[in-house]
């Protein structure tokens, strides 16, 4: 018989008819009760066993954690919890977990702490909690890919290895085969680069912006959506030194056109997870109402997860300028308190403390701050010609949501070469280095803007989970990449 995953069997399973399913054991009750889970549904198969019909040893053997194939005759149930249950007629033991092992892991049946979970994020997935939050993540990356191919965008899968720092932050991981004890050196004593694998010094990719860029200069609307390694060493809830990032760009679009796409996408995927994930989010609602209810009021969501999606679908994204964000931290409570721990000047960034104040306080919803000054903002994003004098802004936008800070960075880009190369100057960035960067403005340079989505902080937000590292699978921060 063809195996069936429970979810299919819970949806459209016929009563009276025989099935086969295999799982992992979540509990054995009663010497009768088996709730099993194959991962394709947050819901487990309730399968009774009459004890009297199976030998002793073996069913010693169904324990949490163990996995079992199951074949019996699906009937209604009579139990509260479920409408069906499968009646078990035949069982296998696929694999078995011994239980006084099972005791010391996440495995064991109770509430275990995140951090710990952590600890075990090989044996994590098999949790509620993390079935739910890597589905999600699934859908989430889903949604994604359609919304762009719907759209007409090409994905454009840009270099992991690259010689450019496109963020101009000098945060990045080196990657080279030569011997760290013995380095070949140059006259001056220094590392000889030429010899290494690529004959010049490469790292991983902070950002595949350039590179797209050049493809949308073609291709019309492209995006990325890869990996991405920071080696800035930030030890927060909402920074990894490996994440994913999605990177749309788009020929002819200005700032506006650019801001309206972000806006769209980031609801479109709230849309998604609400329409093919309601099982997951009703859980994680749950558990995300349970954590708010034990953070002092102040702190506390005032919505639930599910109104927290529609309500970032049901309205428009507030949109101001860096300029009026100063004015509004300025008439602020906490400013006029001397709340803030950080200056609120114009020409400083913004820090997280203001972000939140924006968004969580002042606005009470997702935020997009445009026009930053040019000092802070990268070497690529297109300078406003009607700047001030002294008060230089370029075409930038960040998108800020509650509970996460900045979810998207993007910005038209500098399409004149002359106003480009003076801006690598400015930044000491090396024309040869940039050197087929610049030549897309050279033929045929047109007006083009693009952003980049975190993909884990939108699965945060999505999944109501609000520690970065348990939204990815395997999480890499500083000191940290076990497993
Ligand atoms: O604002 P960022 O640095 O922008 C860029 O890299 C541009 N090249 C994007 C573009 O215009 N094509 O990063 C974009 C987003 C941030 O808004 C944030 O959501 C996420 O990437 N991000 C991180 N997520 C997790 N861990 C980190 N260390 C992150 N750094 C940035
Ligand atoms: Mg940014």
């Amino acid at each position: 018989m063809k195996r069936m995953k429970i979810k299919d069997l819970l949806e459209t399973g016929t009563v009276g008819k025989k099935f086969l399913v295999k799982g992992w054991v979540r509990a054995f009750r009663s010497k009768r009760f088996i709730q099993l889970n194959d991962g394709s549904t947050i819901r487990n198969l309730q399968a009774v066993v009459d004890f009297e019909n199976f030998d002793e040893e073996l069913l010693k053997k169904i324990t949490t954690g163990a996995a079992v194939s199951l074949e019996g005759l699906l009937v209604q149930s009579e139990g509260a919890g479920q409408s069906v249950e499968l009646q078990v007629g035949e069982i296998v033991i696929l694999g078995e977990a011994n239980p006084e092992e099972v005791q010391k892991t996440v495995l064991q049946p109770k509430k275990h702490s995140l951090e710990f979970l952590r600890e075990q994020a090989h044996l994590r997935f098999r949790t509620n909690t993390f079935g739910a939050v890597f589905r999600i993540r699934h859908g989430v990356s889903y949604a994604i890919h359609k919304f762009f191919n719907d759209r007409g965008f090409y994905y454009m899968h840009t270099p992991i290895i690259t010689g450019s720092d496109a963020e101009g932050a000098g945060e990045m991981f080196r990657v080279t085969t030569l011997d760290a004890k013995n380095p070949p050196l140059n006259d001056q004593g220094e590392v000889d680069f030429s010899e290494d694998f690529f004959g010049k010094q490469v790292n991983l990719t902070v950002s595949g912006q350039l590179e797209a860029e050049a493809a949308a200069l073609a291709l019309g609307q492209v995006y990325t959506f890869g990996p991405t390694f920071r080696a800035e060493n930030s030890n927060t809830s909402r920074h990894l030194a490996e994440f994913w990032m999605i990177e749309p760009e788009v020929a002819f679009n200005n700032i506006h056109d650019n801001m309206d796409l972000a806006e769209d996408m980031l609801k479109y995927i709230c849309q998604h997870i609400m329409d093919q994930y309601a099982d997951d989010l009703a859980f994680l609602s749950e558990r995300d109402e349970k954590e708010q209810a034990s953070k002092p009021a102040n702190e506390r969501n005032e919505m639930s997860l599910i109104d927290r999606l529609r309500f970032v679908c049901e309205n428009d994204f507030q949109r101001i300028t860096y300029t009026e964000a100063i004015q509004v931290l300025k008439n602020s409570k906490p400013y006029k308190k001397n709340k803030f721990k950080y200056p609120v000047e114009w020409g400083t960034d913004l820090q997280s403390e203001h972000e939140r104040y924006l968004v969580e306080k002042e606005y009470k919803k997702p935020v997009i701050i445009t026009a930053y000054p040019a000092s802070f903002k990268a070497f690529y994003m297109r300078h406003n010609d009607d700047s001030e004098a002294g008060k230089e802004t370029v075409a930038a936008m960040d998108i800020l949501f509650p509970g996460i800070g900045e979810m998207v960075g993007g910005s038209q880009r500098e399409e004149r070469l002359d106003v480009l190369k003076r801006k690598c100057a400015d930044f000491h960035i090396p024309e040869e280095e940039l050197w087929w960067y610049l030549e897309t403005r050279k033929f045929g340079t047109v007006p083009h803007a693009g952003f980049g989505l975190g993909f884990e902080r939108m699965v945060m937000f999505v999944t109501g989970m609000t520690n970065i590292r348990d939204v990815i699978p395997f999480p890499r921060t500083p000191k940290n990449a076990s497993f």
